[in-house]
């Protein structure tokens, strides 16, 4: 009963419409202590909005195909980066990828728990540029609905949480040390927002992408050490209880100088939904 994977161009925008967007006073999520690099563990039912992006026969299934990250806006769509769908990353063009699922709400990739939810069409920017990394994000919808308990709202144009200095946490199953150590339990690490300036000297142009303010959010610490690495990418950032970013690039991970860089949710929704961006 699996079914071939759809791109459906036209039906971005209503997507990220039906998606929550925040008012711009929303709860704290709760605190987690501390992904990915210098990150610790998390329980997924804290944050219960980062989803697991796998394919066991793309992947194996050791830690269940596990290869991207991914963020619940609703109950039947996840937004991810448009890199994770790419014939590099999925080596194989991803209309032949037939086991496309979420995994929402297990910690341990080896346990059983939670559910594995199948994807049911692909929305892939078409405007995503490999080489600049520019317009990182593919929507997903899902085959059957998520509890609306595993929904972040989205924080709108203008949002307090984009500001530099804002302390933010991603998450995620990737590589903790750079290595190649895939986590096998959720993670989260502490980083901050960072001043667009920071991202713009790491990366004015190189062979890892270059930093356009306008669709990409700089994270991280100044010092480095705190970060998301490969495996982590798709992945939520999240700042004062809202999305504000999805795990896109960096150089290395966690290195001083060199931040990580995240696809911007602000301008994804000025973009695709400009009524939704504005709140109601
Ligand atoms: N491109 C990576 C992935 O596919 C994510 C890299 C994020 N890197 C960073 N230093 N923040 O998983």
């Amino acid at each position: 009963m699996r079914r071939p994977l759809s791109r459906r161009l036209s039906t971005a925008a209503a997507l990220v419409a039906a998606a929550v967007v925040t008012p711009l006073a929303a709860p704290v999520p709760a605190a987690a202590d501390g992904v990915v690099i210098g990150g610790s563990p998390v329980q997924v039912s804290d944050s219960p909005w980062a989803v697991a992006l796998a394919s066991r026969d793309r992947f194996g299934g050791t830690r269940a195909g596990q290869f991207c990250g991914g963020a619940v806006v609703s109950p039947t769509t996840v937004l991810t980066a448009a890199h994770c769908l790419s014939l590099e990353v999925l080596g194989a063009p991803l209309e032949t990828v037939e086991d496309l699922h979420i995994i929402a709400g297990r910690n341990d990739l080896r346990a059983a728990g939670g559910r594995e939810v199948a994807v049911r069409s692909v929305w892939v920017n078409e405007e995503y540029d490999s080489f600049t990394n520019a317009g990182d994000l593919a929507i997903l919808t899902l085959d059957k609905p998520l509890p609306k308990d595993h929904v972040i709202p989205m924080a709108p144009v203008g949002d307090r949480a984009y500001e530099a200095g804002t302390r933010a946490q991603v998450y995620g199953w990737g590589d903790t040390t750079g290595q190649g150590d895939y986590a096998r339990s959720l993670r989260a690490a502490k980083v901050q927002v960072l001043a667009d300036t920071a991202c713009e000297a790491a990366y004015p142009g190189n062979a890892d992408g270059t930093y356009l303010r306008s669709v990409m959010l700089c994270a991280g610490e100044v010092e480095g050490g705190r970060d998301a690495c490969q495996g982590d990418s798709g992945g939520p950032l999240v700042a004062r209880g809202r999305l504000i970013g999805l795990v896109s690039w960096g150089s290395g991970c966690g290195q001083a100088g060199s931040p990580g860089v995240y696809t911007r949710i602000s301008e994804l929704l000025a973009r695709m939904a400009p009524t939704a961006a504005k709140g109601s």
